[in-house]
């Protein structure tokens, strides 16, 4: 058996259970990392080395996770010194060390502990030196050792990801999912949750799909990646700059399929009017809403709020759906219930760059 941890955004692990539960077939005891969020841990068979390589192949393609460790154990300090972790680590088996070629050594460190993350790689580093007899690369290594240190709790394992997969910049192992920008939004969105966006959309073929804040256009270029043109998709913003930087970040990618135009997400039934009458209907919104804090300028949420809810009701099929990531999730769920046009079906809390965010599916009625 082969067991991996995976980590992801906060507070979201069940869908990444479930993203796993879908797309590795092989997987079984897909749970949340002892109870740790940010991770999640599961076994596969221990095959062939095709059949092991397909199966991380699998891996490294789900959409809702950020880097891949495969762990080769785990442990508990008595006492957090920088000995006795070394000690500990060393009673762990690397057997593919013994026939590497090069390897390095990563650490990361959560709470308070009398070394520092470099010192820990450091010293692991040594130790491993001293008894496998093998060189150190930074950039040209076979094994990345990784040791996380959580409190008292250890994890040793090799660390499969160079870069975050979130990125979908798509180097080295991360080559799966990726997806060319040239523009970056200032408040761009992460692909990891521009992804649990669109499933909780239950987004699917033959749908049609519309961004009304799209920025630098994350979440329609994780569509179009995930779809191709077997969805309709509308991306909207209503500056000039984000529409331009949306179409360069899709001609890069060739998703010429997607439509861009300039819009106001307050409203939305007469800035897209025409295109609704045209192509019909919009079977989901998905957006990241302006979190109203970067700009300096007060703005009225509510009636931002509002006016897009109001305006979005007129243009979504039956059961239409909209999944917004927003900061102003009290504000939002007062004016859901204020204009009575939609039910929440689903909430989820996350965490980007140091906010929480609040993730609301709603139908229309
Ligand atoms: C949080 S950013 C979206 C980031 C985007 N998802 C990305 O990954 O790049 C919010 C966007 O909403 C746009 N915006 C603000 N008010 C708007 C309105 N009334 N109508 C349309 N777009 C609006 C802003 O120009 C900004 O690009």
């Amino acid at each position: 058996m082969k067991k991996y941890v995976v980590t992801c955004d906060y507070n979201l692990e069940d869908l990444v259970i479930e993203e796993i539960r879908q797309k590795i077939t092989e997987a079984t005891e897909i749970q949340q990392f002892e109870n740790f969020s940010h991770r999640v841990s599961f076994i596969v068979p221990n095959s062939d080395k095709e059949t092991n390589h397909f199966i991380l192949q699998k891996i490294l393609s789900l959409r809702s996770i950020h880097s891949v460790v495969e762990l080769k154990g785990t442990f508990y300090l008595e006492n957090t010194t920088l000995e006795n972790l070394k000690a500990k680590v060393m009673e762990i088996d690397l057997p593919e060390l013994k026939t590497a070629k090069s390897f390095r050594a990563s650490a990361e460190r959560y709470g308070t502990h009398d070394f520092t993350s470099i010192e820990m790689a450091k010293h692991i580093g040594h130790t491993i030196i001293l008894r496998y007899q093998i060189p150190v690369s930074l950039t040209e290594y076979e094994y990345n050792v990784r040791v996380d240190v959580i409190g008292n709790f250890v994890f040793v394992g090799y660390q499969i990801t160079d870069d975050t997969l979130a990125h979908r910049k798509g180097v080295g192992q991360g080559k799966y999912n990726k997806i060319e920008r040239s523009f970056h939004h200032r408040a761009a969105t992460k692909h990891t949750l521009a992804y649990h966006l669109l499933t909780l959309a239950g987004l699917k073929e033959g749908d049609s799909l519309l961004d009304c804040t799209c920025g630098g256009g994350t979440i329609v270029l994780e569509a179009a990646s995930m779809f191709g043109d077997k969805i309709k998709i509308l991306a909207g913003d209503m500056h000039e700059k984000a529409i331009e930087g949306t179409k360069e970040n899709l001609k890069l990618n060739n998703f010429d399929f997607v439509e861009t135009t300039e819009l106001n997400a307050r409203h939305l039934n007469e800035t897209i009017q025409d295109y609704v009458l045209k192509n019909g209907e919009i079977d989901k919104i998905v957006c990241n809403l302006p979190f109203g804090i970067q700009s300096g300028k007060q703005v009225n949420m509510r009636g931002l709020y509002d006016q897009f809810l109001s305006s979005a009701a007129k243009i979504l099929s039956k059961n239409g759906k909209i999944v917004v990531l927003t900061m102003r999730q009290g504000v939002f769920r007062e004016v859901i219930f204020m204009i009575k046009k939609y039910k929440i079906t689903k909430e989820y809390v996350t965490e980007a760059g140091g906010l929480y965010l609040h993730i609301f599916v709603i139908e229309k009625i």
